[in-house]
């Protein structure tokens, strides 16, 4: 059994929150052990939820097309995760003890893959891991160096699919995120990493 499976198997087991009585699946990351690109969404949808994958509904389409046309990335070269792992479909909104009990196993997914760059795809995720208050409007586009759980690299924000599908007029901002998501990608190779180690 690969690392990422052991977690996926203590992700679908966890019981550290109310979360997982009333959902059907735990949503676990999915993709290449040795992706080079780490991309965190917020929580499952109801798709996610009766599919126990991430980013299978609308906002997964979305993903996939901008992956695909405008980064110039394959889906399946990239790893895909959430902040949260298990939502029941009525809970839409994640409360700070919910996302906090769960951020352990971001981290293992993040320490187990190891990536270049991090894309944090939303505020919940780009809050946990810069570790501190984020205006997205403001702040998307950029490219930070970030840490989280001991591990170091590159980090780039990003308005979420979903901003674009329920409501807020930002199709162009999030093509244009993907846009540059597909130019940094190309300098992957130059990005240096560090893991802390604890005496
Ligand atoms: N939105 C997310 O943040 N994650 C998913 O898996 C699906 C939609």
């Amino acid at each position: 059994m690969t690392d990422l499976e052991k977690i996926a198997n203590e992700i679908n087991n966890c019981t550290l929150c109310d979360l997982h009585k009333n959902r059907t699946n735990a949503v676990p990351g999915e993709g290449p052990e040795d992706a080079k690109i780490m991309l965190i969404g917020e929580a499952p949808g109801y798709h996610e939820d009766q599919q126990g994958r991430p980013f299978v509904g609308d906002a997964g389409d979305l993903l996939t097309k901008l992956l695909e046309e405008f980064a110039n990335l394959k889906r399946d070269e990239v790893f895909i995760g959430n902040v949260l792992k298990c939502r029941p479909p009525d809970n839409r909104d994640p409360n700070d003890e919910e996302i906090e009990k769960c951020s352990p196993y971001l981290k293992k997914q993040i320490l187990s893959i190891e990536p270049k760059l991090i894309v944090t795809l939303g505020r919940f995720a780009t809050k946990l891991l810069l570790d501190r208050s984020v205006k997205i409007s403001k702040e998307h586009g950029e490219l930070e160096d970030g840490e989280y759980g001991g591990w170091n690299c590159k980090l780039f924000i990003s308005y979420h699919p979903a901003a674009a599908l329920y409501g807020a007029d930002v199709g162009k901002k999030l093509e244009n995120d993907f846009e540059k998501l597909g130019e940094i990608a190309k300098d992957l190779n130059s990005f240096k990493t560090t893991k802390q180690t604890t005496f």
